[in-house]
């Protein structure tokens, strides 16, 4: 159970929602089907893209680097070192389960693309329940911050790394896409301004990378659905390019600062009177193009 999560949410709550009434964010458990319906209420995403808790191996290897940086950082400070300390998380991990009864539900729900970030040992579950729902699936792609430190304690179970699985629907016509990026490197947290690490939740992810993958996978107008959406980076990055996006966390706090990044973000892209386009394949894609295309 999620230490943060509403324990007696039974039904899908709308937590906030701009003024255009094209960001929603809710509070509402991804993986309960009543509550996602209520979510969607026969609205079809074309895009998901959910960066969801990654396996308990990398939630526990967080965990004991928190506290050996903990250490390390009360030993800096008394030495007037400069070591920070590193914050734990506060979502529980899934398990194999989660990740299939994710993949179960919304894989039907959605005609397009789903991209999910996740770790080593989940992928391999992410990718065999896109195949089970009749999913073409492609070769996961890394997803790297540099100067992030991904083994904390030496050869510890600290160690992880973050991919990007992907897949679309088979069978169903599919429109040519274009050349599509082989992998995502993005600047670590130690590279951020001061704003955006403040705004940053543990487990969050760089604005810069949400966008790439939202330029790659969807399309100006397209619905971008994150169901698992922390604090918001996801629907940040659609409101940057004029996607209009849902978002769904369990985690009232998240949503909270969610909303607060996408209202901001909103008044900043109205100020500056246009949209940004980060990526390659609206400068390829061709609508309205139909083809047959295996990986
Ligand atoms: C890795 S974080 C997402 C971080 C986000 N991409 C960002 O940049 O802020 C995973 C999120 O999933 C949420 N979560 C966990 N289980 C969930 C569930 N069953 N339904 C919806 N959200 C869930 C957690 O509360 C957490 O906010």
């Amino acid at each position: 159970m999620e230490e943060t999560e509403e324990v007696d949410m039974v039904r899908a709550s709308r937590f906030w929602e701009s003024g255009d009434g094209r960001y929603e964010l809710w509070l509402a458990d991804a993986l309960d089907p009543e509550q996602v319906s209520t979510v969607l209420g026969g609205r079809v995403p074309s895009a998901l893209v959910v960066d969801a808790p990654y396996s308990a191996v990398t939630h526990a290897g967080h965990r004991s680097a928190a506290v050996t940086t903990r250490r390390a950082a009360d030993f800096a400070a008394s030495r007037k070192g400069g070591l920070r300390a590193r914050a734990d998380l506060t979502y529980a991990p899934w398990s194999c389960g989660d990740v299939e009864r994710f993949v179960d539900l919304w894989s039907p729900l959605t005609h397009g693309w789903l991209c999910s970030l996740t770790d080593h040992i989940l992928y391999p579950h992410w990718a065999s329940s896109a195949g089970v729902n009749d999913r073409v699936v492609f070769a996961p792609l890394p997803f790297v911050e540099t100067g992030s430190r991904v083994r904390m304690v030496g050869d510890g179970p600290s160690s992880w790394t973050c991919w990007l699985s992907v897949s679309r629907p088979r069978g169903e016509p599919w429109s040519k896409w274009g050349a599509l990026r082989g992998a995502y490197v993005l600047p670590g947290e130690r590279y951020l301004n001061s704003a955006e690490k403040s705004e940053r939740i543990i487990g969050g992810k760089p604005v810069s990378g949400m966008c790439m993958i939202v330029a790659d996978y969807s399309r100006r107008g397209d619905l971008v659905v994150d169901p698992c959406c922390g604090a918001g980076t996801t629907l940040v990055a659609a409101r940057m390019m004029g996607r209009p996006a849902i978002g769904l966390d369990t985690c009232r706090e998240h949503l909270e600062i969610a909303a607060r990044r996408i209202a901001r973000t909103h008044e900043q892209v109205t100020m500056l009177g246009a949209e940004q386009d980060w990526g390659q394949s609206e400068i390829f894609a061709q609508p309205g193009e139909k083809e047959e295309c295996e990986p």
